[in-house]
């Protein structure tokens, strides 16, 4: 048994006190806010408001001193060597667009490859795509394997074919399945590949050591690790974004601009132009000072805790059909109910003030390679309770009762 409290880690969340009623198994969407995320957004409007980088007054300096400083604790929480290797982006997504569209022409040729994994969420795939045919490149796919991870013996075959980039996502969002990732990026690196994590699920599994990781580039979103909505992290090796072509152009992003041209400044500003989210930066380093007060390894196996309640508990529930392998799960179960669309189950459980998603999860080729229409998606955080999963389980039996 952990000796984690959840009890005591869900007290920092306003969120359940004001909504008793509701179950909130949808983390793996945004999860929510404790009370210092929120107050530090806050007291950043009341107090503190003004715009950085800019101003020659005193106020504006104060803005820069904690937008910086939030700067400085993302490098500390993924030990990065320089505090310039942090681009604050919207979100996973926004660094994706940048990445896709700051590598085409700099770092990919025509011809070149870029190898994927079949886990991928769209933020991993549709940026390549918006750029791979125009400028010749050519985007591989990791198949499944049984265990639906990725095909390791078919990862080795893709390698051999000299792909520039590898990308793949730490955990996957529709089934939760952990990718063996430091083995899957070795073998990239001994390729001679550019590594890419999609840590959106993964950072709040484990944290990576980006000077330990064979990792070029990690990209998550503050509103998953228990941060605001619309900040997140585009890390990179210096190296490696210093050959990134900007993606968005303006104000802070550059040296000299005429007309006729634009020299670009020094990273981390070249590839943050225009006004950034102040507030949210603020807030993103509120939530890694919260986040690190707890031991990850605890809160890693409370989950695992939970996750097997709840598969004990639907192995009793007929027609189910769990995708998730539990055991290799970071803390979602994704299911099936046999002949129904995973709309109605998710909307009966809505009735049920019990939150989950239902659908493709935004992993539409998953499921097109499942041959599925969607599953309903139960994703468990640490502020879940072993009382909760009860009650689920309950809402799941009386859902599937009245569907079949
Ligand atoms: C694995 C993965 N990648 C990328 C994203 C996109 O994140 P955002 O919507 O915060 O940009 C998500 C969001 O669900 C995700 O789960």
């Amino acid at each position: 048994m952990s000796s984690f409290d959840a009890l005591a880690f869900r007290q920092f969340f306003p969120f359940f006190n004001n909504n008793p009623d509701w179950v909130y198994l949808d983390t793996a969407a945004t999860s929510q806010k404790p009370q210092q995320v929120i107050d530090a957004e806050l007291a950043f409007y009341q107090r503190q408001n003004s715009n950085v980088h800019r101003g020659a007054h005193q106020l504006s300096q104060h803005a820069t001193a904690a937008f910086e400083a939030a700067r400085d604790k993302v490098q500390q929480f993924l030990n990065a060597a320089s505090r310039s290797e942090i681009i604050f982006t919207s979100g996973t997504t926004a660094a994706f667009n940048q990445l896709a569209f700051g590598l085409m022409d700099t770092v990919l040729k025509p011809g070149d490859r870029i190898l994927i994994s079949a886990l991928e969420h769209h933020a991993n795939i549709v940026p390549w795509q918006l750029h791979c045919q125009s400028h010749g490149v050519q985007l591989d796919v990791i198949p499944l394997d049984p265990q639906l991870m990725p095909d390791l013996d078919v990862y080795q075959q893709l390698l051999a074919l000299k792909p520039k980039i590898v990308s793949l996502t730490q955990v996957s969002n529709a089934l939760g399945h952990i990718l063996p990732i430091g083995s899957m990026l070795q073998a990239a690196k001994a390729a001679g590949a550019i590594t890419i994590v999609d840590g959106a699920q993964g950072v709040s599994w484990q944290v990576p050591d980006v000077q330990l990781w064979p990792v070029d580039f990690y990209c998550f979103s503050g509103h998953k690790l228990y941060g605001p909505t619309g900040i997140g992290v585009l890390y990179g090796k210096q190296r490696y974004l210093e050959q990134l072509k900007p993606l968005l152009g303006g104000g802070e992003m550059i040296s000299d601009v005429s007309f006729q041209r634009s020299s670009f400044a020094a990273l981390p500003a070249r590839l943050e132009a225009g006004t950034p989210n102040i507030a949210g930066a603020i807030g993103l380093a509120a939530a890694i000072d919260f986040i690190r007060q707890f031991d990850a390894r605890q809160i890693n196996q409370y989950k695992g805790e939970l996750l097997q309640q709840f598969a004990a508990g639907l192995s009793q529930i007929p027609g189910l059909r769990p995708l998730t392998r539990v055991e290799q799960s970071a803390g979602i179960v994704s299911l099936q109910l046999a002949g129904e669309h995973p709309n109605d189950l998710a909307m009966l459980l809505n009735e049920q003030k019990i939150a989950v998603r239902a659908g493709s999860h935004c992993a539409m080729p998953l499921f097109a390679a499942l041959q599925l229409p969607g599953a309903v998606r139960f994703a468990f955080a640490p502020y879940n309770l072993p009382a909760e999963v009860d009650v689920t389980l309950q809402a799941l039996a009386a859902a599937t009762e009245i569907l079949r």
